[in-house]
């Protein structure tokens, strides 16, 4: 079923009641209850965006400054970037209500993500989105371009969670994906 085009995302306000929200994870529900609101307002060390239909939050995803070295990219990707840390967009935190996974809405806030992205590559520089994608998820990521990086691809078997993977801005700029608002 796709989301009803009543679905708003917009960024986490400090009136939202957050404490109904349960996305079958509870250290994400644990994050989102007690720590996006600190880490947005008084922190101001990470942005929660928020998905809305009828005054409920029914999915959140949480964003953050982060970098990576050119390395551990796909050389494909890489091109001729320098060697030292690079700017990207971290996807630090995902979750949609359990009662309406399969809506649409995880894909909906990955495009707030994904204009974020692009917004910082044009403000200050930003190479790709990068996300830590716990197992049951990295299908969901897979589905919408991400790849491993490459630092852990000769560890899966080892170290089975959680999958760095990464997606670069100029993917999302070609495949149209941020260009409009979430
Ligand atoms: C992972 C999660 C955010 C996906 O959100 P969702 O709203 O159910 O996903 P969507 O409905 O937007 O799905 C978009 C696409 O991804 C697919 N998809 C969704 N979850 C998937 C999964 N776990 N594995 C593989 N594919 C998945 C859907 O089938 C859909 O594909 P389609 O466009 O070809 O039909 C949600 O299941 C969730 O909150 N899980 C628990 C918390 C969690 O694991 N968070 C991620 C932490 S890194």
């Amino acid at each position: 079923m796709a989301a009803t085009p009543d679905l708003l995302v917009r960024r986490l306000s400090k009136a939202d009641d957050r404490s109904q929200f349960r996305c079958g994870d509870a250290d994400l529900d644990r994050f989102f209850h007690r720590y996006a609101g600190q880490n947005q307002f008084r922190h101001h060390i990470g942005t929660t965006f928020v998905a809305v239909r009828q005054g409920a939050i029914l999915g959140f995803v949480t964003v953050s400054p982060g970098e990576i070295t050119a390395d551990v990219i796909e050389a494909a990707t890489r091109g001729h970037l320098p060697d030292y840390p690079l700017p990207t967009l971290r996807l630090a935190r995902l979750g949609v209500d359990e009662r309406h996974h399969g809506q649409g809405i995880g894909r909906r806030l990955l495009r707030a993500v994904f204009h974020s992205a692009l917004e910082l590559r044009e403000r200050f520089g930003c190479l790709g989105v990068v996300v830590d994608a716990k197992p049951q998820a990295v299908g969901f990521y897979q589905g919408l371009g991400f790849t491993p990086l490459a630092v852990v691809r000769g560890q899966l078997g080892d170290r089975p969670e959680p999958l760095p993977m990464f997606l670069s801005v100029r993917s999302i700029e070609t495949a149209g994906a941020g260009s409009v608002p979430p």
